[in-house]
């Protein structure tokens, strides 16, 4: 089914301006609902309309019901975990009230298919099956991760009552506009700090590893899963990369030749997490094709080029 009017929540943001493009490029009408608490205008095409609203809002039911959505993204959240740590009320009522809302709004308006933006790292945590599919069950400990959780299980009630609905649960996303204080913010900080010829700080030895994925992988992968409705995919390379490894790439490119600062490593870091994307491959015919070292090359020649 094509998508000929789409809403994506958070569409202002990193990930989901990508989207926009995507959507945009294929003819789409795209309706952005976002409150700009993080996102920018600048991250949309002039054309694309904005609504700067909060996804717990009462307003967005209404406005949804107008717009008639044949496909709603759902990216919106309150997405810092060290903040849903000092703060879960507030986590909770963005993250799980807030996608419900939207996730209410969706059906009402008649829309047929939801994707909506999880994580794979604070969902399954410290897990001795590396790669982890999504056959692990996930024990979030950060409120952030068990507020994403329920999110993703009223993704899946609403899939079972009227509103097909699938879950993508990416590893640390990196790319152009991306903001540094993201849950993969490090490229980004890496990035602009080495470029300002400014040292970057490693917590702990740097042997913490990740499954970064660019995010133009993750936006087909959005794509791809508004196709085939119905189940949690993980979105990732299957590759790890250190903090080392990640640094020593990104100052090449940079040309610089300093070496990082050590500082003490982070309470409660996850030393290994990379998913396995096996499922998202076989199911929705998706695989990432971006490897670590172009995507993080290429991040550097367009931060030159745009910061
Ligand atoms: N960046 C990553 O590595 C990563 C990894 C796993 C999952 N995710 C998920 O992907 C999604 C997008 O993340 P991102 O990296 O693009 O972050 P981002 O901060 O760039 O985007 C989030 C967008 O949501 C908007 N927003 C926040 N709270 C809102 C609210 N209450 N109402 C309306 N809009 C609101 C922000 O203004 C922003 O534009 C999030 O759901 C996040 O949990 C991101």
């Amino acid at each position: 089914m094509d998508i000929k009017r789409a809403v994506v929540t958070g569409g202002a943001g990193f990930i989901g301006s990508h989207i926009v493009d995507t959507l945009t490029a294929k003819g789409a009408e795209v309706l952005v609902i976002d409150d700009l608490s993080s996102g920018k205008r600048d991250n949309l095409p002039a054309n694309v309309c904005l609504e700067t609203l909060d996804v717990r809002a009462d307003g967005v039911i209404p406005l949804m019901k107008e717009f008639r959505p044949d496909t709603v993204f759902h990216l919106a959240a309150q997405m810092d975990v060290r903040r849903s740590v000092d703060d879960p009320l507030f986590d909770c009522h963005v993250n799980v009230f807030g996608t419900v809302n939207v996730l209410t709004a969706s059906l009402e308006s008649g829309a047929q298919r939801f994707v909506m933006a999880s994580t794979g790292g604070a969902m399954y945590g410290d897990v001795d099956i590396i790669p982890t599919p999504e056959t692990v069950l996930p024990l979030p400990i950060s409120p952030y991760g068990i507020s994403k959780l329920c999110g993703e299980r009223y993704v899946g009630y609403f899939n079972d009552n009227g509103l097909p609905g699938t879950v993508c649960r990416f590893g640390n996303v990196y790319g152009p506009r991306q903001d540094p204080h993201g849950e993969a913010g490090v490229v980004a900080i890496f990035g602009s700090r080495l470029l300002n010829g400014e040292p970057c700080t490693i917590f702990g030895d740097g042997t913490q590893v990740r499954d970064y994925i660019h995010v133009s992988d993750v936006a087909s992968a959005f794509l791809a899963a508004a196709e085939r409705p119905g189940g949690v995919f993980n979105i990732g390379t299957k590759v790890g990369t250190s903090v080392n490894e990640l640094y020593a790439i990104l100052a090449d490119e940079a040309g610089v030749t300093d070496g990082p600062v050590y500082a003490p490593a982070r309470k409660g870091e996850l030393q290994l997490s990379t998913l396995d994307p096996g499922l998202a491959e076989r199911t929705l015919g998706w695989k990432a094709k971006i490897g670590i070292e172009d995507g993080l090359r290429s991040y550097i020649r367009w931060l030159r080029e745009n910061r």
